[in-house]
């Protein structure tokens, strides 16, 4: 279960602020690896909010059901383009933290067919070369569901060419005090270190960008470059909220069970024509 939120603290897994902050910053300067500015780039790093399952099902006079199948078919679709375009991770948005205020019968569905999807699309992505992760909350959601998350996971290539992280049960929200949580743990863990005689570190060291980064649901997912969202809504509906601060905003019109590989190919197309400045010149 690897990315799915626990309140255990996480550990620190970078190095102290200042270096880092540094290291940021020549890589900016020189455009690194990845905080490139895209001028023609290739994208690696992907997120969806994959949006309208609901209007494709209603328009054909189907069950909303049917239209979160054909959404999980149109996701199977993406990732293969994905894996030809050599795109590195890709984020789906598959179910928010507020998806739970629909109609009972809807999310009923919806947790079947994750389960559904968990046992048929997940080895057929994996034998495909890709690694599959949870990022969200473990609570309200299904033993049943959590066991078979961890045994996905478990289940991954060890040389993965491509990393699909799937939200699930998340909130940008939720994941930031998350986060806040367990730098509050680290931070009155030091504290209690301090009072015993042991040595303080400064506040500015233990809660800094990067310490809030590490605590992430997955702190190695790269900033996506890009954000594609489908549907004609344009908004951020609560989506990687930490990590979308400069990433290149992309909304079709199409409903999610539409967006095709050549959809993909013309989001593509437009994220290499975009200027990326991250603030400088
Ligand atoms: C996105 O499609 C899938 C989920 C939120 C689970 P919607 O179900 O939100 O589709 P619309 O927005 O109602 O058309
Ligand atoms: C965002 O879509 C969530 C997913 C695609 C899983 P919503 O349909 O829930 O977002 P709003 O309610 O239109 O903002
Ligand atoms: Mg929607």
């Amino acid at each position: 279960m690897g990315a799915m939120a626990s309140n255990e603290p996480q550990p620190r897994r970078t190095a102290p602020s200042l270096l880092r902050k540094a290291g940021t910053a020549r890589r900016l300067a020189r455009g690194g690896s990845s905080e490139r500015a895209a001028g023609g780039a290739e994208c690696r790093y992907l997120a969806v909010i994959m949006d309208g399952n609901g209007r494709w099902a209603r328009r054909r006079h189907l069950p909303v059901a049917a239209g979160h199948r054909a959404g999980a078919k149109a996701l199977r679709r993406l990732i293969e383009r994905a894996l030809d375009r050599g795109v590195l991770e890709v984020t789906v948005y598959s179910f928010s933290s507020e998806n739970w205020r629909r109609p009972a019968d809807e999310v009923g569905a919806l947790m079947e067919l994750f389960i559904e999807q968990i046992e048929s699309q997940v080895p057929e992505v994996q034998s495909r070369g890709v690694r599959v992760q949870f990022v969200g909350r473990k609570e309200g959601v299904a033993a049943e569901l959590l066991a078979r998350i961890d045994a996905a996971e478990a289940a991954n290539p060890v040389a993965p060419a491509m990393t699909m992280y799937i939200a699930f049960n998340y909130g940008g929200r939720d994941e930031i005090v998350d986060a806040a949580r367990a730098l509050a743990a680290t931070v009155a863990r030091a504290s209690a270190d301090a009072a015993a005689g042991g040595s303080a570190r400064p506040l500015e060291e233990l809660v800094c960008e990067d310490a809030l980064r590490a605590c992430l649901y997955a702190p190695e997912m790269h900033d996506p470059e890009l954000l594609i969202r489908t549907s004609g809504e344009q908004r951020i509906s609560n989506f990687l909220l930490w990590q979308l601060a400069y990433t290149e905003l992309y909304f079709s019109a199409k409903l999610w069970p539409d967006f095709g590989p050549a959809d993909l190919d013309e989001a593509l197309a437009v994220y290499a024509t975009r200027a990326r400045r991250f603030g400088g010149r």
